[in-house]
C-alpha cells in the first residue's frame, strides 16, 4: 500500500480519470442529506428557473429588462464586472464553482411565489454550456433570440468597433468577414466572432441534445424590437407566468430613440442606454450579398428545424431564405 501528499495524490487520481478534470455541477439539493445541511442564505431553491441565453446582439438586454418588469420574476444581482450577465455557464467562472452562482441568488432576492432567472447572452454559442446547464438546471426554461443572422454579426461589428477594439478599427466589415483561412489569426479571430453565433441550427441542436423541446422557446427577435408586447404576451403564457400583464401599459415607442422603451411616470419614457440601439450606417451591398450566400446553408438548416418542432417561421428567415 503506497500513499503521497494531497497534491500528489489529487495529480495521480486525474492521470487514472481524465475525463474528470473538467468538473460538472449537479444541484445539490438533490441529495435530501445535502438539503439537511445546507446553508439558508444560499438556498439552492433560488436558482434559475428561465434561462435567456442569447445569443448577443439579439435583445438580449430589452428582453432582460421587459422580463425583469414582471412581478412574478426576479432576475440575479449584477456582477461587478459583467453586470446583468454572470457569463457563469461558458466560461471560468464555472470553475469559481456553485457557491459563487448563488451568490447573485440570495433567498433575500425574491419571494417564494418568485421565479429567479439568468440572462446571459453568450450561453446560445458556448460549447459547453447546455451540458453544464442542463446537469444543474435540468428543469429550466430556455429561451433564444433569432434575428437575421447576417444583421447580428453586422451589429456585433459596430458594438465591439465602437468598444475601440483595434482590429475592428484597422478592418472594415467586408474584410473581416470575407477573410480567409491565410489571414492573421487576429483577423481570423474577429470573423470567428462575427460569423459563427449566427450558425443558428447547429447550437440549437446542440441545446436539443440535452434540453426537451418543450423547455425551449424560440424568440423572433424582429418582432420583439417591433412589437414587443405581443412577444412579451407569449412569452408570459410559455412561462406559465400569473398574473398575465399587459405590456402595451408598460412599453412605449420612442420615437427619438427609435425603440420602445419603458414608460416611467406620465409621458415619459426609460430607454435603453446609447450602446443599445446605436446609430451606424447602412451594411454595404457586398457584404450583404456574402453573408445571404454565406449563411443559406445554415439558414435552411434553421428553416426544417423550426418545422420540424412545429414552429413558426419568422419573416427574416422567409426573407434571407428567397430569391431576391
Ligand atoms: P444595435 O445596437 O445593433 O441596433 P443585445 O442587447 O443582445 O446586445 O442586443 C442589442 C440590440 O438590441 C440592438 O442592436 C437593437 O437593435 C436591439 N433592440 C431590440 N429591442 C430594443 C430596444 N427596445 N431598445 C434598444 N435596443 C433594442
Amino acid at each position: 500500500l503506497a500513499s503521497a501528499p494531497p497534491l500528489a495524490l489529487a495529480d495521480k487520481y486525474f492521470q487514472l480519470r481524465p475525463d474528470e478534470l473538467n468538473p460538472l455541477w449537479g444541484n445539490p439539493c438533490d441529495d435530501v442529506r445535502h438539503r439537511r445541511i445546507w446553508s439558508r442564505s444560499k438556498w439552492c431553491g433560488s436558482l434559475p428557473r428561465v434561462l435567456v441565453v442569447g445569443p448577443q446582439k439579439t435583445g438580449s438586454t430589452a428582453l432582460h429588462t421587459f422580463l425583469a418588469l414582471h412581478p412574478a420574476l426576479a432576475p440575479n444581482l449584477p456582477s461587478p464586472s459583467t453586470y446583468e450577465e454572470l457569463q457563469f455557464f461558458n466560461n471560468n467562472n464555472y470553475l469559481k464553482g456553485l457557491d459563487w452562482y448563488l451568490n447573485f441568488f440570495p433567498a433575500s432576492l425574491s419571494n417564494s411565489s418568485q421565479i429567479s432567472f439568468e440572462k446571459s447572452a453568450t450561453y446560445f454559442d458556448g460549447e459547453l454550456v447546455p451540458r453544464r446547464a442542463h446537469a444543474l438546471l435540468p428543469t429550466a426554461k430556455i429561451i433564444i433570440i433569432l434575428i437575421s443572422p447576417s444583421k447580428r454579426a453586422y451589429s456585433w461589428y459596430q458594438h465591439i468597433r465602437s468598444h475601440g477594439d483595434p482590429v475592428a478599427k484597422n478592418y472594415t466589415f467586408h474584410t473581416i468577414i470575407t477573410a480567409n483561412d491565410s489571414a492573421p489569426k487576429p483577423l481570423k479571430d474577429l470573423r470567428n466572432r462575427c460569423l459563427n453565433p449566427g450558425k443558428y441550427s447547429h447550437h440549437l441542436e446542440r441545446w436539443l441534445a440535452e434540453y426537451s423541446a418543450h423547455q425551449l422557446h424560440v424568440i423572433d427577435g424582429s418582432l420583439l424590437r417591433a412589437e414587443p408586447a405581443a412577444v412579451m404576451n407569449t412569452l408570459q403564457k410559455f412561462l406559465k407566468l400569473t398574473p398575465l400583464i399587459d405590456y402595451n401599459k408598460l412599453l412605449k415607442y420612442d420615437p427619438k430613440k427609435g425603440f420602445f422603451c419603458q414608460v416611467t411616470s406620465g409621458e415619459k419614457t426609460k430607454c435603453l442606454g446609447k450602446s443599445k440601439g446605436r446609430i451606424y450606417p447602412p451594411m454595404e451591398e457586398r457584404s450583404a450579398k456574402f453573408l445571404k450566400r454565406y449563411y443559406t446553408p445554415h439558414n435552411t438548416a434553421l428553416s426544417k428545424l423550426l418545422v420540424r418542432l412545429g414552429r413558426p417561421v419568422p419573416q427574416w428567415l422567409k426573407d434571407e431564405l428567397s430569391n431576391g
